[in-house]
């Protein structure tokens, strides 16, 4: 982090873009929309996306033009002097369809590792924040993960791929067998709202295979900081982020990463 800037201006920063792009998402929900696909004919881009991405990095680059950026719609490159990390509307599917559950996502990551994480739900009002060290905190309240110790009674949530018709390792088998063996596995369609949920205790872990950095870069943080526990879907150390590559994540309070890790791995955890 150059030493013009600390931690906590970052974090300012940071909070003021996400809730300046959540402006937009709430605004922009009930309009109209223009969807157009990306990837396959499930993976939508709406104008909002564009726009929210926009704003982020206006604000940001403005405010930090020495640091690189990361962002879902317009790429970029990671940087270990320094790199935001960016998904302006996390849950476009929901937003296209009208339902009331997105986020904006932004993280700060160097060589040390993810820095800090903001995740905001522009619908509920709820701002997460977590700060590398620093603790995890939902709209200024310290929050903790879950302290649910064994599957049968864990609320777990999860996530498919858009290539989900077609990819190898679509989760399926693996949602399958998690449903069976907990109260429920939720699709409710934003990774980094499902992080954030983990790390205030609504669910007791999350699992997604081969999500991109901006999904998931705040939400892992958050989790992290709020007393859980985060691995690749294989157990091993969540890699540096580098670029835009896939990157499988289990997210759990803790108590049940052995039990999770070990369904997982009854279909092979590592799809890549
Ligand atoms: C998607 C959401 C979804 C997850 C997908 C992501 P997007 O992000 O986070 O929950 O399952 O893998 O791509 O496209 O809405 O930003
Ligand atoms: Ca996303
Ligand atoms: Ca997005």
């Amino acid at each position: 982090m150059p030493d013009h800037a600390t931690t906590e201006d970052k974090l300012t920063a940071a909070v003021h873009a996400a809730r300046a792009a959540g402006i937009l998402l709430k605004q922009g929900l009930d309009q109209p929309h223009t969807v157009r696909t990306k990837s396959t004919d499930t993976d939508l881009l709406t104008e909002i996306d564009l726009r929210s991405e926009s704003a982020v990095l206006e604000a940001l680059r403005d405010r930090f033009p020495d640091d690189a950026f990361l962002a879902e719609e317009s790429g970029g490159t990671v940087e270990d002097s320094g790199t935001w990390i960016i998904d302006p509307l996390d849950g476009t599917t929901n937003f296209a369809h009208g339902i009331p559950f997105f986020s904006v996502a932004i993280a700060y990551v160097d060589a040390s590792g993810i820095r800090l994480g903001v995740v905001f739900d522009p619908v509920r009002d709820e701002l997460f924040q977590a700060v590398q060290g620093q603790g995890a905190f939902l709209n200024g309240k310290s929050i903790q993960v879950s302290e649910t110790t064994n599957l049968n009674q864990s609320l777990l949530t999860t996530g498919f791929p858009y290539a989900i018709r077609t990819a190898k390792d679509n989760n399926l088998d693996h949602y399958a067998e998690l449903a069976l063996r907990t109260q429920g596995v939720r699709r409710l369609g934003s990774a980094a709202l499902d992080l954030a949920y983990v790390a205030v205790g609504r669910f007791d872990g999350y699992w997604e295979l081969l999500s991109y950095p901006w999904d998931v870069a705040a939400g892992m943080l958050l989790v992290a900081e709020a007393g859980g526990t985060v691995s690749q879907t294989t157990g091993d150390e969540p890699p540096r982020f580098t670029g835009p590559t896939g990157i499988s994540v289990l997210a759990t309070n803790g108590r049940i990463h052995a039990a999770m890790l070990a369904v997982l791995a009854q279909d092979g955890g590592d799809p890549s």
